[in-house]
């Protein structure tokens, strides 16, 4: 049997067991509560979380009464309105109960086994680290066979319940295998003022239970390349700059604080700035292989592709940190062949203003840099959310091209006049900015390549959902930004 009951202008549809019945002077430590019962929830555990749920159900209009093994002793550290009294009495009059106890202490529930038959039991439980099997919520399923149980909340912190949800997500994972037991709490969790996302059976608390528990997701991926490019170009110019140097005293060995550390910064950016742009001229060439959009990507080109932002991102890190310590050391005892220089009388070399070159290759750094800025903007939500598709694809695929090539002309103009001198391919390796130039020159011929008119018109028509094995009926019509903006993750 339903009950209606009204409760912020929404209905919440619940069984007549959640009938408000919680009014009576004795439950509330003899105070009578101001606030308009509705529906009775009832809250085990008198701890952090319990505390700050209470008074969010309270504000939102609730009846509250919490259970707690010594309620005298933690009565006054609820907020006025709530309820507490001990577990047995608290769940005489309530069909939904938070379970805000900690997993291991489940079992000393049994106590109270009768008074838990038939009602809802939310966990809200997590754990301290990522474990395989059974979730918490499973478990007290388990234990309590006669109770339905439904997984959610957890994924919010009691301080997020108690400052108003500010800095929080609003998004509350819910998950039970009673469908009408899994739409009550949805409800409720509306009412409290967040946005429940149906995750479907118990098996999914699992999932849910794994969500405040991981680190970073998105950015596995990215930062594993980082690290791995990073580490590329440390070894790499430790070799050439110190350990080569220092061995054959052929010239005087970098320092690796600044120096070292700059070179491997200036190609871990390039490189990454590189490793953004290959998968989408990656999906192309596959697009054009398989002669339809309409095949899933391999599942590496898949990841790589949403890893592309934070791959941006990560560039842009070292970017700025490359520009910054180039600040630091500017100077022509670092740079000199930057720099104009003339022969004084006295046989010293004085130094003047940057010569052309030295000029072109800070333009082309900095134009970079800022450009690169502009991207790194355009990425934080609110201001992805303001734009169109087309705007969206102006900054991060055309602008974010013409990075790139700033960035190999900068590099370039850099090292241009560096093939005439000797000691260039010394060490058997060659110099930081050629190896740089490496992956830029390979991704730019695959760009030329791709935008050959006879390749880029088939790419163009594949993308509109042309398919080669397909009837010309089948020919999509015009683009659809709808779809494009799946991209703009
Ligand atoms: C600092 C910085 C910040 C970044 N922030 C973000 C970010 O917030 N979000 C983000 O996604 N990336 C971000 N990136 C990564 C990168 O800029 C974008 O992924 C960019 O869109 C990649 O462009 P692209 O030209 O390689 O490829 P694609 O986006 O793959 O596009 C190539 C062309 O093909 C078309 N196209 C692609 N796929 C389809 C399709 N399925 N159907 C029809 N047409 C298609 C597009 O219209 C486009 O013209 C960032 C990069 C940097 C450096
Ligand atoms: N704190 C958060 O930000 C947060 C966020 C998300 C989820 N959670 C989850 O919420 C639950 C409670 O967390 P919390 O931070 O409030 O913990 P807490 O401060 O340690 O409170 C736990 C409460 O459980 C009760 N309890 C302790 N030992 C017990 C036992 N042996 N038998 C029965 N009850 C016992 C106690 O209440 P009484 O003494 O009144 O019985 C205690 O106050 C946990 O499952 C946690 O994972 C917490
Ligand atoms: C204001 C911005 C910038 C300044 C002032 C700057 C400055 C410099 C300097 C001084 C060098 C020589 C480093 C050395 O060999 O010790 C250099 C090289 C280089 N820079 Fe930049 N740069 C800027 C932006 C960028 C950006 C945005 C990128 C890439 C995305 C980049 C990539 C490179 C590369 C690849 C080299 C060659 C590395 C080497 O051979 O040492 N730079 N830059």
């Amino acid at each position: 049997m339903d009950a209606k009951v009204e409760h912020n202008g929404t209905s919440l549809a619940m069984e007549s067991k959640l009938e408000p019945k919680l009014d009576s002077p004795e439950l509330n430590g003899g105070k009578k509560s101001e606030t308009p019962s509705k529906v009775s929830v009832a809250i085990l555990g008198s701890g952090d979380y319990s505390r700050s749920l209470a008074g969010r159900l309270v504000r939102s209009g609730f009846s509250v009464v919490v259970g707690s093994r010594d309620p005298d002793r933690n009565r006054r550290l609820f907020p006025q309105g709530a309820a507490v009294t001990n577990r047995r009495a608290a769940l005489s009059g309530a069909g939904l109960v938070f379970v805000a106890i900690h997993r291991e202490n489940y079992p000393a529930l049994q106590a109270d086994r009768d008074a838990l038959a038939g009602k809802i039991l939310i966990d809200v439980s997590n754990n301290t680290e990522i474990h395989e099997g059974e979730s918490n919520a499973e478990y007290l399923a388990r234990s309590f066979p006669d109770s339905t149980v439904v997984k959610g909340f957890n994924v919010l912190s009691a301080w997020s319940l108690s400052s108003g949800l500010f800095g929080g997500s609003k998004e509350v994972f819910i998950c039970s295998d009673d469908n009408n037991a899994r739409k009550t709490v949805m409800q409720l969790a509306q009412d409290l003022g967040f946005v429940p996302v149906d995750y479907g059976s118990l098996r999914a608390a699992r999932e849910i239970e794994a969500i405040p528990l991981r680190l970073l997701p998105s950015w596995h991926l990215a930062l594993k390349m980082f690290l791995g490019v990073f580490i590329i170009f440390f070894l790499y110019c430790l070799y050439r700059v110190v350990i080569f140097r220092a061995i054959t005293g052929t010239n005087q060995a970098s320092h690796i604080p600044v120096s070292v550390m700059n070179m491997t910064f200036a190609g871990t950016a390039i490189t990454l700035l590189c490793l953004v742009y290959i998968p989408g001229i990656f999906a192309a060439f596959t697009q054009l292989y398989n002669g339809t959009k309409y095949k899933r990507f391999p599942n590496w080109l898949d990841k790589w592709m949403l890893a592309r932002k934070q791959l941006g991102l990560l560039s842009l890190l070292a970017s700025i940190v490359h520009a910054f310590l180039s600040f630091m050391i500017w100077s022509p005892s670092y740079y000199a062949r930057l720099f104009e220089q003339t022969a004084t009388p006295s046989g010293d070399v004085k130094y003047g203003k940057l010569r052309w070159s030295g000029e072109t290759f800070l333009l082309f750094g900095a134009l970079s840099l800022f450009l690169m800025t502009v991207l790194g903007v355009s990425s934080i939500p609110s201001v992805t959310n303001a734009m169109n598709w087309r705007e969206f694809n102006l900054v991060q695929s055309k602008l974010g091209w013409a990075v790139l090539i700033f960035a190999i002309v900068h590099n370039a103009v850099y090292g241009a006049e560096v093939f005439t001198l000797p000691g260039l391919f010394s060490s058997y390796t060659i110099a930081v900015f050629q190896l740089t130039l490496v992956l830029p020159a390979i991704l730019v011929l695959m760009k030329v390549v791709i935008s050959l008119p006879c390749v880029g018109s088939r790419v163009d028509r594949i993308r509109r959902g042309w398919e080669r094995n397909k009837p010309p009926s089948r020919v999509a019509a015009p683009e659809d930004p709808q779809e494009e903006t799946s991209l703009m993750s």
